[in-house]
C-alpha cells in the first residue's frame, strides 16, 4: 500500500511548513509526524517525506538515522524508553532494565514477537527529578511518563499496558 497522508495529516504538514523558513528546516517535525501518521519510518516513508519537502532522499535518510527517536523498524503498540542516564542510573534505572527483560521475555532493543511491546534505552528525558523513570509512546502517537518507578510500580505499569493493548493499531500493518 502507498504511504500517504490522511486529509488531517496533510493539513498539519501544511500548517508546520508554514512556520519554517524552508521545507529543509520542517524535516524533523515532518518525520516526527510521519511516525505518528505511518507507525514507523520505512524507506518508503523517507522516500515520501523527501517527495513532500522537495528534497532529495538522502538528507531524509540521514536525519533520520541520526536520531533514534525515529524508529526504522516497526516498533511494539507500547515502545518503552528506559532512561539510563547517571540521575536515573543511580536511582535504579538498569534494575528496572533488568526486570523489564525478565518481565517481557526480550533483551533491549527488541519488540515481544506479537508485537505488543518494544523496550529500549534512552538518554536523559529530562525527569531527572522522579528518577527512575520510563517513557512509553503508543501506536496511537500519544506517550505518558511513568516517574518513581521500583519492580513493583512496573508491575503495575505492565498491568495497565496490558490493557491499553486492544485500542492500539499495530505498527506493522500501519503500512507495508
Ligand atoms: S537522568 Fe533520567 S530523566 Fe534525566
Amino acid at each position: 500500500m502507498a504511504v500517504e497522508f490522511s486529509e488531517i495529516a496533510e493539513a498539519e504538514f501544511q500548517e508546520l511548513l508554514s512556520r519554517y523558513p524552508n521545507t529543509l528546516a520542517a524535516m524533523l517535525p515532518a518525520l516526527h509526524l510521519a511516525q505518528r501518521e505511518f507507525g514507523w519510518i520505512s524507506v518508503e516513508v523517507m522516500d515520501y517525506v523527501a517527495e513532500k519537502l522537495d528534497v532529495h532522499p538522502t538528507r531524509v535518510l540521514q536525519a533520520a538515522t541520526f536520531y533514534t527517536m525515529y524508529n526504522k523498524q516497526p516498533p511494539g503498540k507500547c515502545h518503552i524508553q528506559v532512561c539510563t542516564t547517571l540521575t536515573c542510573a543511580l536511582m535504579g534505572g538498569y534494575e528496572l532494565m533488568d526486570h523489564l527483560e525478565e518481565k517481557l521475555g526480550i533483551q533491549v532493543g527488541e519488540t515481544t514477537p506479537d508485537g505488543n511491546f518494544t523496550l529500549t534505552e534512552v538518554e536523559c528525558l529530562a525527569s531527572c527529578g522522579t528518577a527512575p523513570m520510563f517513557q512509553v509512546s503508543y501506536s496511537d502517537g500519544e506517550s505518558d511518563y511513568f516517574e518513581n518507578l521500583t519492580p513493583e510500580r512496573v508491575d503495575e505499569v505492565l498491568e495497565e499496558l496490558n490493557e491499553k493493548l486492544t485500542d492500539l493499531p499495530d505498527p506493522r500493518k500501519m503500512h507495508s
